[in-house]
């Protein structure tokens, strides 16, 4: 079981235990956030991992909902695992949380993805893209977690391996 992330800082290998590491997944109902969940409950032992999704209707919230089904059954042992349904645009919320976990690693994918959309929603990704993210980052920088971009912490293409793997 392989419980370290290689990442590059300065040029150099940086290895990263995972385990007992308390790591925030944004937008874990998502498409990479529910895959990211199911590989770090493959590849930790133990620590916590805690979701937030606000499951908005961009594409079939069913999808989402059966994503975080998929995520409870499989959830293993080890893991304290918690998965909350809010917006990280709500910046009392997402202080929060960060004053609760102090988090070690914060991944964030709660995002509004589609340009033709942005043409007729700009609201939703001045909220999510703009004000959600600002509010990440604005509590990673006072908390001093450590930001990881998720092209960092794995390749798309793993994802895809994520069915022979784990099911
Ligand atoms: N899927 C890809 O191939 C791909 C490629 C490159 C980049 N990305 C980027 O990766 C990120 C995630 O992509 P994805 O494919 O998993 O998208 P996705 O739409 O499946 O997942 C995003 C999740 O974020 C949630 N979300 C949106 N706004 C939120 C908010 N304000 N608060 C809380 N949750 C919110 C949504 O409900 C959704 O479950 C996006 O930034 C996307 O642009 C994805």
């Amino acid at each position: 079981m392989d419980t370290i992330y290689n990442k590059y800082k300065d040029g150099k290998m940086e290895k990263i235990d995972l385990n007992g590491k308390k790591i925030l997944v944004t937008g874990h109902a998502g498409f990479i956030g529910s895959n990211l969940v199911h590989r770090l409950f493959h590849d930790m032992k133990e620590g916590t991992i805690v979701g937030i999704d606000n499951l908005n209707d961009y594409y079939d919230p069913m999808l989402k909902i059966y994503r975080l089904d998929e995520i409870d059954n499989y959830k293993p042992s080890g893991i304290n695992y918690k998965s909350i349904k809010g917006s990280i645009a709500d910046k009392g919320l997402i202080d929060k949380i960060f004053a609760e976990y102090k988090f070690d690693i914060v991944v964030n994918l709660a995002a509004q993805a589609g340009v033709r959309y942005s043409i007729e929603n700009p609201d939703v990704y001045i909220e999510s893209n703009i004000i959600g993210l600002y509010n990440i980052l604005e509590a990673c920088r006072l908390k001093e977690e450590r930001l990881v971009k998720f092209k960092e912490l794995l390749a798309i293409a793993e994802l895809y391996k994520r069915k022979n793997q784990y099911q």
